[in-house]
């Protein structure tokens, strides 16, 4: 029987230099899509698929984040005294939502990098690996459709997504063979080979590792064995390429739509999409739209 997928490991500790100047004071995890900040979709996505543990690593200048999921006594004092109950327990709901625990990553070193600082509050578990920066809107969450090829390999989990050529260079990009097997046919693939930010003529697919992973604690030891790659830093797709030689690797391509959210063009439409889907904003702000003059 496979062990229960508990944890899910957040880094959060990266620049956003993506996101200039609005992060340059401010954690572009916590950058609103609508009147969310990025992170907690993640959070709730996590929550949807049974994760319980949370550990979010993080660095310098990102404690906005830690009190966006604590309890916030002044504002809930400020909300009760005016009788806004609905907002008071919409607080609430934040910092009851799921067990959080932070660790600190003191230098942006890299993906491999910063999922290793979680090692000790991982300990020998399989856990998810959630990148924030991607949405990801599903009927069924991502990391639970992962689960599900988990529960039933006992073998780590990536999630997949053809993406166009010129912009490849941008992922980490597998060579995979489809697996087949009933209602999952050419979603499932067993991956043969991975390669971090290749150059689009050397990609060898178009297959990119989007920010949902489930992983199995042998992954730390590959971490701490692989030398700085793509980019001078320690790549979490290199750990799983050193993995590949002693145990199989599988790659799901997800259902559901995913959004870029920590690029500027990726984050607009995100938001344009998750304004236009609310029930309380939607109608309007689609009026609105329809009134814009764009040629
Ligand atoms: C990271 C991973 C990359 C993956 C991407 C998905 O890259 O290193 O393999 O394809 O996330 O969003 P980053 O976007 O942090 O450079």
């Amino acid at each position: 029987m496979t062990a229960r997928v508990r944890k899910a490991v957040f880094p959060a500790a990266g620049l956003g230099t993506r996101f200039l100047p609005a992060t340059k004071a401010q954690p572009k995890e916590m950058l609103p899509v609508v009147d969310k900040p990025l992170i907690q979709y993640g959070v709730e996505e996590a929550m949807h698929s049974g994760i319980q543990n949370i550990i979010i690593v993080t660095g310098r200048g990102k404690s906005s984040i830690e009190d966006h999921f604590d309890v916030s006594f002044e504002l809930e004092q400020l909300l009760e005294s005016k009788h806004k109950t609905d907002m008071v327990s919409m607080v609430r709901n934040i910092s009851d939502m799921i067990d959080i625990s932070y660790v600190r990553q003191k230098e942006a070193l890299g993906l491999g990098h910063a999922v290793l600082r979680a090692k000790e509050l991982v300990g020998s578990e399989p856990f998810g690996v959630v990148l924030s920066d991607d949405i990801i809107a599903s009927e069924t969450p991502c990391i639970r459709q992962l689960l599900d090829v988990y529960e039933y390999y006992g073998a780590p989990v990536l999630a997949l997504m053809e993406v166009p050529k010129d912009q490849i260079s941008a992922y980490g990009v597998v060579d995979a063979e489809p697996v087949m097997d009933n209602g999952r046919q050419n979603r499932l693939f067993r991956i043969r080979n991975m390669v971090e930010k290749p150059k689009a003529a050397d990609a060898p697919s178009n297959l990119a590792i989007i920010g949902r992973y489930i992983l199995t604690p042998e992954i730390f030891q590959c971490i701490e064995t692989i030398e700085p790659g793509s980019g001078g830093e320690i790549q979490l797709t290199d750990a799983l390429k050193y993995m590949l030689r002693s145990r199989p690797i599988y790659g799901l391509k997800f259902e559901g739509t995913r959004y870029d959210a920590g690029d500027k063009l990726g984050f607009l439409k995100a938001t344009v999409e998750f304004a236009l889907n609310r029930h309380d904003l939607g109608a309007q702000f689609r009026e609105y739209l329809k009134n814009l003059c764009i040629r």
